[in-house]
């Protein structure tokens, strides 16, 4: 669709706020790496510039995920075989856990994913500026500035995926495995069987309610993975979580 109405609307944005996305951008970059020393190779100005020449200057509509590859290449980023926790429609629950503990890794406890998580931002053709308001929302149009990094940043995260992986997929709606999410349209189908041994599906349920493993959804899930990674799905009940969400020193393995 087009979108006259967001180009007037970014156009109408009186402060453009270059500098103020650089700083928040600079300042989380910094913070990260202060607390995840695994990360100190990297180096937040070089990563904000690959950042913003794949934005800045676009119409924001038209931004393919291709334009973030700059910014992949940029991060330094080990991985955490084992230990990477995907997720879809469970966004609080799940970082409330992985905030309390170390075991599990989502994309927003990486660098990137830390750096974006709550932002919005684009560009405008014809400008060097940064705006943070009056951009594409979400579903706008396909390709905008804040939809293509998450699937970019997505892609990445999945890419470097081995080990035993496990996705907390909510069991109190109708499709936990939904075709059109960033885990199904993009994270799913990078797992490959020679570096990921298995897929553990936790459905997080409310107290014997809603939907069960045997979903067809979660059956979808199962004929979209390689043959030769192992599937295993547990519904789990929320309180369960909630329980190790508020007790951190329960053993990781205790938890589902
Ligand atoms: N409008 C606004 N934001 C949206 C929309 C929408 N229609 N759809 C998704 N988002 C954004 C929101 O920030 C939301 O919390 O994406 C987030 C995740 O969306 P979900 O549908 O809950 O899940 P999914 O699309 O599967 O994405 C999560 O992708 O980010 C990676 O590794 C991460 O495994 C995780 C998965």
């Amino acid at each position: 669709i087009s979108l006259g109405v967001v180009h007037s609307h970014a156009l109408s944005s009186s402060s453009p706020s270059s500098e103020s996305l650089k700083k928040t951008f600079i300042d989380k970059c910094e913070a990260f790496i202060q607390n995840n020393k695994s990360s100190s190779a990297n180096n937040c100005q070089k990563i904000w510039s690959a950042f913003q020449q794949a934005f800045v200057g676009r119409d924001p509509c038209n931004v393919p995920m291709e334009a973030y590859d700059p910014l992949i290449h940029t991060v330094i980023q080990d991985p955490v075989c084992n230990r990477m926790l995907f997720w879809s429609k469970t966004k609080k629950i799940v970082h409330d856990f992985t905030e309390k503990r170390d075991c599990f890794l989502t994309l927003e406890d990486t660098l990137v994913g830390f750096i974006m998580n709550g932002l919005t931002w684009c560009g405008k053709e014809e400008s060097n500026e940064t705006f943070t308001t009056g951009c594409p929302g979400w579903t706008d149009c396909v390709n905008n500035t804040v939809r293509s990094f998450w699937n970019r940043a997505s892609a990445a995260f999945a890419d470097a995926a081995c080990g035993d992986v496990t996705a907390m997929l909510n069991g109190s709606i109708a499709t936990p495995f939904s075709p059109t999410s960033i885990f199904a349209t993009i994270e799913v189908k990078r797992f490959k069987a020679a570096k990921v041994k298995s897929l553990s599906v936790v459905l997080v349920t409310k107290e014997n309610k809603g939907t069960t493993c045997d979903d067809p959804s979660l059956q979808d899930l199962q004929k979209e993975i390689e043959p030769k990674l192992k599937y295993n799905c547990k519904a789990v009940p929320e309180s369960k979580i909630q329980d190790c969400i508020s007790h951190p020193d329960t053993a990781c393995g205790a938890c589902w």
